[in-house]
């Protein structure tokens, strides 16, 4: 994964200061500028899990914990809204669970699953590898395709500029993969994030979604629950 933007290290450090300590830094300072003004909890040490090499075979049995909710292909659940995580971008992957872990997502369901000492960031690393890039398969709950050209005028306004004009996401910036995610998973999430009950979410993401009437959250949702995938994640 390449990091965009320039890191300038102090001189003194410059000799010893590797791409990965870079990233490493840039990662610390991603994670606490997104933190909620009164949470004091450190970036999660799971974040190191974007500094390791997945190992797709142990990530897949590790995995084995999951699918009772995410499902064994990892294509998530169209009536609950558990989301498909085949495919997802692995730093999306790593960050959620990350902050999950560290109270700065809610999901109170999943956390046990994350809590415990057998999640460490060598698994972590492992299972993002494994999803990233496993292909999408099964079911995908779609909306119901009443408001399509609305949903898609109003995510190419609003939402491509961080999501990708394909809802393809940008890894480097942890911004997800929406295409071809289940309806009421997106739904849920933007009704959240627009209540300001997703406690990771990018600010100006959320003053958006705001001014979004019902209407237009269900025709954003629908239209990106109907996107193919069609651009591969890395
Ligand atoms: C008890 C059910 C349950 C189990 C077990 C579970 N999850 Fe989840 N997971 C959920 C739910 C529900 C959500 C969505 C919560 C929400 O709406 O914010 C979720 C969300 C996620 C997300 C966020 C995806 C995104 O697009 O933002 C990731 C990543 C994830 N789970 C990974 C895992 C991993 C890895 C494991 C196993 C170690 C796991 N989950 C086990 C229920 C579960
Ligand atoms: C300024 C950048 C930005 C804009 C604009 C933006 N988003 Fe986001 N969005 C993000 C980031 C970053 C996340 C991941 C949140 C996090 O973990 O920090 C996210 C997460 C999401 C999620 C949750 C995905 C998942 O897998 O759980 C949904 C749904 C979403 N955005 C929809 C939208 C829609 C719809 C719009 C347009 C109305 C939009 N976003 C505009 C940056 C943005």
């Amino acid at each position: 994964m390449s990091v965009p933007h320039a890191c300038h290290p102090p001189a003194r450090l410059k000799r010893s200061w590797t791409s990965r300590r870079c990233l490493v830094s840039w990662v610390a300072t991603l994670a606490l500028s997104s933190l909620p003004a009164v949470a004091a909890d450190p970036p999660d040490s799971l974040m190191a899990a974007l500094t390791l090499q997945g190992d797709p075979a142990r990530g897949k049995a590790a995995f084995d914990n999951c699918i009772g909710c995410h499902r064994k292909d990892a294509s998530g659940r169209a009536a609950d809204p558990i989301p498909r995580l085949s495919g997802q971008h692995a730093s999306v992957i790593i960050k959620q669970v990350s902050d999950i872990r560290g109270g700065r997502r809610i999901n109170d369901p999943m956390k046990p699953y994350v809590d415990g000492a057998a999640m460490d960031a060598q698994t972590l690393a492992d299972i993002a590898g494994y999803l990233q890039a496993l292909p999408m398969s099964g079911t995908l709950g779609k909306g119901p395709g009443t408001d399509l050209e609305r949903g898609k005028s109003l995510f190419e306004r609003d939402c491509a500029g961080c999501h990708g004009a394909r809802g393809e996401g940008i890894a480097e910036a942890f911004h997800p993969m929406l295409a071809a995610q289940h309806y009421r998973y997106l739904l849920r999430e933007m009704q959240l994030i627009r209540d300001g009950n997703r406690g990771n979410s990018n600010p100006a993401m959320v003053q958006l979604v705001k001014t979004y009437p019902p209407a237009d959250l269900e025709a954003v949702a629908d239209y990106l629950s109907q996107l193919p995938p069609s651009v591969k994640p890395r």
